[in-house]
C-alpha cells in the first residue's frame, strides 16, 4: 500500500537533546531557521506531531506567512495542512493551541485510546487503528483515506526514533543549535534500538543564520516482505538507470541495482550494457560482484522489470543468476507482460524458492517509460 512521503523535521542541541527540562519550550532554531520551517509547512499536506509534544510544548503548528497560505489556497489546497496527532491514552488536553487554531485536526489513536478521546468532545477526527497503534497503517491511513501525499513530523522524539527504526521515513531534515543543555534526563532526539536507516546520505548542509540545516535521507533496504521508504529510493534509480539502455526493438530496457543491508550500494547495471548487445540488467549488476561476497545472502536486487525465467541468448536466466548469487530479497515495479514471452512470472519463480518479492506498481509507469514502443 502506498505510503505518504515522509519527511522528519527536528532541531537539536550540540550534545543531542531536543529540549530542556524547564517549563517552557526551549528555542532551539533561529528566527530565519522558523522562516525555512513555516515554508516546508506551507509546502505538505499534513504536519503530525505527537502527544507528548502537545503536553510539552502547546504548539500551534501554523503556516505563518500570509503569502505562503494564499498560495496555497490558489493552488488548490486547504489554507493551512492537516494537524495530525498520534497517542495511545488519549489523554489530551481539550485547551491545547493545537485544537483550536489552524486547519483541520485529526486524532490517530488505538481502540481504548478512542474511547477516552471521544469522551473530550474535541473538535477533530478520531480513527482508532487497532488495539496497538502501527505505523505502517497509520500511514496507509492518511495516504488512502486522508489524501496526504506529503506529511512533515514535528517530532517529539519517540516518534521520530520509531519512523526511522521501522525503516519509514523518507528524509531528515535537522538543524544543529549551537548550545549544550547538559541535563542527562532532558528529552532526547534519537532512543536505543535497533535503526532500520542504514548510513544515511547527505543531500544537502545549509547554513541558516547561527544553526545548520542537514538533509539526510535512509538508505537500508526493508526486510522480507516489508518495504522501506529507501526502497522507493533504490527502485527509482533502478527505473532511470533504464533510460540508459541503448534502445532496441527485440528486447526491454531495464535498470537494476544490488544493495547490501546496511543500504550500501554494492552494484548496478543496465540491458545491453558496455556494447554486450544481450545481456540483462540484473546480469550486468551480478557479473560486477565476487560470487562469494558474505554481503549478496541479505542484499536486495531492485530491478525495474520482474527477473525473467526463460531466455534464449544466456543458459541462464536472471531468477536463476539470483537464486544462484544466494539473494533473498527482490524489489521490482513491473511484472513482465507477454510481449517476448508468454505467462513470464519471474516472481512466482523466486517467490517458490523463499526469496522476497516485492513489487512496488506506483513505480510502474517509470519501468516502462523506455519501453513505449515495445507495447503496440
Ligand atoms: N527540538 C525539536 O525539534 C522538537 C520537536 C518536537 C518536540 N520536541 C520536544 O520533544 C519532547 C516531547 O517528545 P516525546 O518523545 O516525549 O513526545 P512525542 O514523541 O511528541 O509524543 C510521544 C507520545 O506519542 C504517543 N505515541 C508515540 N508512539 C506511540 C505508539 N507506538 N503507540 C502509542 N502511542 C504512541 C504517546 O502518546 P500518549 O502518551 O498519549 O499515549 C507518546 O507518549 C518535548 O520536550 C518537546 O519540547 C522538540
Ligand atoms: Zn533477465
Amino acid at each position: 500500500m502506498p505510503h505518504p512521503y515522509v519527511l522528519l523535521s527536528a532541531a537539536v542541541s550540540l550534545d543531542g537533546y531536543l529540549d530542556d527540562t524547564g517549563p517552557d519550550r526551549l528555542l532551539l532554531s533561529s528566527p530565519a531557521d522558523f522562516d525555512r520551517v513555516d515554508e516546508v509547512r506551507a509546502s505538505v499536506d499534513a504536519i503530525l506531531i505527537g502527544a507528548g509534544t502537545i503536553r510539552a510544548d502547546n504548539p500551534r503548528l501554523l503556516v505563518n506567512s500570509p503569502e505562503r497560505r494564499a498560495a496555497r489556497i490558489a493552488a488548490g489546497k486547504p489554507e493551512y495542512p492537516l494537524k495530525v496527532t498520534v497517542s495511545g491514552s488519549g489523554d489530551l488536553d481539550p485547551g491545547a493551541n493545537f485544537w483550536h487554531t489552524g486547519g483541520d485536526k485529526l486524532v490517530l489513536t488505538t481502540d481504548k485510546g478512542a474511547e477516552r478521546v471521544r469522551q473530550l468532545g474535541l473538535a477533530a477526527d478520531v480513527f482508532a487503528l487497532g488495539p496497538e497503534l502501527d505505523w505502517r497503517r497509520l500511514l496507509e491511513h492518511l495516504h488512502s483515506v486522508r489524501g496526504v501525499d506529503r506529511l512533515m513530523v514535528e517530532g517529539g522524539g519517540t516518534i521520530h526514533t520509531q519512523l526511522l527504526q521501522q525503516g519509514l521515513a523518507d528524509e531528515l531534515q535537522l538543524v544543529l543549535s549551537p548550545l549544550f543543555v547538559g541535563t542527562p534526563d532532558a528529552p532526547r532526539l534519537f532512543g536505543p534500538g535497533t535503526y532500520q536507516s542504514g548510513r544515511l546520505r547527505l543531500l544537502e548542509t545549509r547554513p541558516v543564520e547561527d544553526v545548520v540545516l542537514m538533509r539526510y535521507e535512509p538508505t537500508a533496504p526493508g526486510t522480507g516482505d516489508l518495504p522501506s521508504a529507501a526502497d522507493h529510493h533504490w527502485l527509482a534509480l533502478a527505473c532511470d538507470l533504464a533510460g540508459d539502455c541503448p534502445p532496441s526493438e527485440t528486447a526491454f530496457s531495464v535498470g537494476a541495482v544490488v544493495v547490501a543491508e546496511d543500504g550500501t550500494e554494492l552494484a548496478r547495471g543496465h540491458s545491453r550494457e558496455a556494447g554486450d548487445p544481450v545481456v540483462h540488467a540484473e546480469e550486468a549488476a551480478l557479473a560486477k560482484l565476487d560470487a562469494a561476497d558474505p554481503r549478496l545472502v541479505t542484499a536486495t536486487v531492485y530491478t525495474s522489470l520482474e527477473p525473467c525465467t526463460h531466455r534464449a541468448s544466456r543458459p541462464k536466466p536472471c531468477a536463476r543468476l539470483i537464486l544462484d548469487a544466494g539473494v533473498r530479497r527482490v524489489v521490482t515495479a513491473w511484472r513482465e507482460p507477454d510481449t517476448f514471452v508468454t505467462a513470464a512470472d519471474g516472481s512466482g519463480a523466486l517467490a517458490a524458492q523463499g526469496v522476497s518479492v516485492v513489487v512496488l506498481p506506483e513505480y510502474e509507469d517509470r519501468a516502462k517509460a523506455p519501453n513505449r514502443h515495445l507495447q503496440g
